[in-house]
């Protein structure tokens, strides 16, 4: 709880009946019996998760968000004539880029409630307090959960802009990503927009900078997951046993990041009371990040219900910002 000069910023926790620890044991217990291993990318975001993504937005390497920001204050005057009263956020994180929007839409527009929803609750709420400062005139309105469940339990109040920055769609499979548009799609009122960063596809060689940067923040980043499941379900990972390993694969036009044992090795997962075994060289898929073109993201809107209105590009063509809105039914 934290107190500006007029109201009280809480946290409203949406996660319901799910408790995070036991979806983080379902994830660990299921994912290890695939092959490859493989964990859900949501459990990276743990306080020292979000602050290492913080820092690869900030690489040179990582050309995302500094093109998604320069999109952001194209596109930020265009949004802030529509008049929404709320901008609701999927997977916010620090909020960083959004505070382009907030300006201009709090200036010239009528933007009265901005609602962050992002799983890593401490961050949520310390990026909330920072927001609630420096935008005094918003209601700042934190939720604590998972974006799949959509704008799900979101009291509304008038038109809203919908946002899912970053590049996150790329981190679902594209069933779980037209699951997910879906859900938001049928929560979104006439006139609310919906707005998304998409990487796009290019140079494999730039891709692969990005997620192998010289400082070597992604693959800190990458470990986090073990350092999360040693703490989370007493488990006994030795991070420096594991290669941070991302790739390219042209094929599936995704980024495929993994952690790759290092040698043959046993870790017991205590709170399971699994043990798991690695062989020497086998990983773990720890996550994708899909890029896209113009035709696969047209695609994957319309089979959520959703017409593509407007594509924001930068000239080097390395990332996009869409604009879309429910299809409407009958016409
Ligand atoms: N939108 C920000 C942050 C992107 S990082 C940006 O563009 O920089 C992805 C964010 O989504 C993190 O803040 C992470 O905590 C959150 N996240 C990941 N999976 C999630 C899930 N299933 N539900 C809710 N938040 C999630
Ligand atoms: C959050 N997401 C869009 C990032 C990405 O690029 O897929 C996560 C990330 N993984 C490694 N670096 C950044």
């Amino acid at each position: 709880m934290y107190t500006t000069t007029n109201y009280t910023i809480e946290l409203f926790d949406r996660s319901g009946n799910s408790d995070e620890k036991i979806e983080l044991a379902e994830n660990v217990q299921l994912g290890f019996q695939k092959r490859p291993k493989e964990l859900s990318p949501k459990f990276f975001y743990d306080e020292r998760g979000s602050q290492l993504f913080e820092k690869i937005t900030r690489l040179p390497e990582y050309y995302q968000t500094r093109t998604e920001r320069k999109l952001l204050q194209q596109i930020a005057p265009r949004l802030a004539e529509e008049k929404f009263v709320e901008l609701i956020e999927l997977g916010s994180g620090s909020s960083s880029k959004t505070r382009v929007l907030l300006s201009a839409m709090t200036t010239s527009g009528e933007l009265q409630h901005y609602i962050p929803i992002d799983v890593s609750g401490d961050f949520l709420l310390s990026t909330a307090e920072k927001l609630g400062n420096d935008y005094p005139t918003l209601q700042i309105r934190p939720v604590a959960g998972d974006f799949l469940d959509g704008l799900k339990g979101i009291e509304r109040s008038g038109s809203a802009l919908v946002i899912f920055l970053g590049g996150t769609i790329g981190n679902l499979y594209r069933s779980e990503g037209v699951a997910f548009l879906t859900t938001v799609a049928e929560d979104m009122a006439e006139g609310d927009l919906f707005m998304m960063g998409v990487d796009l596809v290019k140079d494999p060689t730039l891709l692969h900078a990005a997620y192998n940067d010289s400082e070597g923040v992604t693959a800190e980043f990458n470990k986090n997951l073990l350092h999360v499941i040693n703490r989370e379900l007493d488990a006994t990972f030795n991070p420096d046993e594991f290669y941070h390993y991302a790739f390219y694969n042209p094929d599936d036009t995704r980024i495929e990041m993994r952690l790759v044992s290092k040698s043959k090795q046993e870790v017991n997962i205590g709170k399971l009371e699994i043990q798991v075994d690695f062989e020497e060289g086998e990983s773990i898929l720890t996550e994708i990040s899909r890029k896209f073109t113009k035709a696969s993201v047209g695609s994957m809107l319309s089979d959520a219900g959703m017409e593509l209105i407007e594509w924001w590009g930068d000239d080097d063509e390395l990332f996009g910002l869409i604009v879309a809105r429910k299809e409407r039914s009958g016409l």
